[in-house]
């Protein structure tokens, strides 16, 4: 069987790994993926056979996958979170789709079976843990411009603030980039007020965890770093304290109904 499952793992506890992942590592004998990835599998992955590609190494990762799977070994290609959002699976079909166009070398590609495994994404993980943030309409936004132009950033920044959508920002900071999360707390102060809550989640569900609750106002890419998911709240979301703890929700709009 020439087989690839493109797993998704999770934030990082082991008990938000789905039982389908689980299962889709188990009848695999070969893993793919970036390092931390691996360490936070833990003993998932005795016994497997581990590739471990470093950051940046990503078409060199998804390539190894399909060699693997076209190799006849049952392979996962593990990432975190969803492995479809900001992740591997949209490259291996961009992979399959270029040599689909006879646009790579690599025929024996086009035999592999394709799985994709979805799982809990950080903004998923980061609104459970402090309510119930992604209440009503949402988006993401990724702040990297390492491979999207910054300029369809700032429009994307523009039409959620004129949306109102409450929006999770991926990558809101790296090694070499540090003041575009700056400029979306600018551009969304232009659309809804100071107070306006945030999340910092650092490490969700990790062992390192850390969770702040924030105004927009006060979001500064100095309390953001790579490992960082900063959710932003619309304009009706609500802050409040219940039983000594803090959360934030954004309502459906049912007050009319009750
Ligand atoms: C390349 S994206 C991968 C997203 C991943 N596929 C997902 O669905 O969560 C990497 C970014 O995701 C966010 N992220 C992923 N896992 C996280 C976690 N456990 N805690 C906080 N942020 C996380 C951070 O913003 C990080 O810079």
């Amino acid at each position: 069987m020439k087989k690839l499952y493109a797993v998704s793992a999770g934030p990082g506890a082991k008990d938000l790994l789905t039982a389908r992942a689980l299962a889709a590592i188990e009848a695999s004998s070969d893993i793919v993926a970036y390092g931390l990835y691996l360490e936070l599998l833990g003993e998932v992955c005795e016994g497997k056979v581990l590739h471990s590609l470093p950051l940046g190494e990503e078409i060199g990762r998804a390539r190894l996958a399909l060699d693997l799977a076209a190799s006849g070994k049952v392979t996962a290609l593990v990432s975190s979170g969803d492995i479809g959002i900001y992740a591997m699976a949209s490259l291996v079909f961009e992979l399959l789709d270029l040599q689909l166009q006879g646009k790579q070398q690599c025929p024996e590609w086009l035999q592999v079976d394709i799985e994709v495994v979805p799982g809990i994404s950080a903004m998923q993980a980061g609104a459970a843990r402090i309510g119930a943030m992604l209440g009503h309409d949402f988006c993401t936004i990724s702040l990297s411009d390492l491979l999207t132009p910054w300029q369809s950033i700032e429009k994307r920044l523009h039409a959620c603030g004129e949306g109102d959508f409450v929006v999770s920002f991926y990558n809101p900071r790296s090694k070499n980039r540090d003041w575009q999360i700056n400029t979306a707390r600018d551009i969304l102060l232009q659309y809804r007020p100071k107070h306006t809550p945030v999340l910092l989640g650092r490490q969700i569900s990790r062992e390192d965890e850390s969770i702040k609750i924030i105004s927009l106002e006060k979001l500064h890419s100095d309390d953001v770093d790579m490992l960082t998911l900063v959710s932003v709240g619309n304009s009706e979301s609500r802050h409040i304290q219940y039983k000594n703890t803090e959360w934030v929700y954004t309502p459906r709009g049912y007050k009319k109904k009750l």
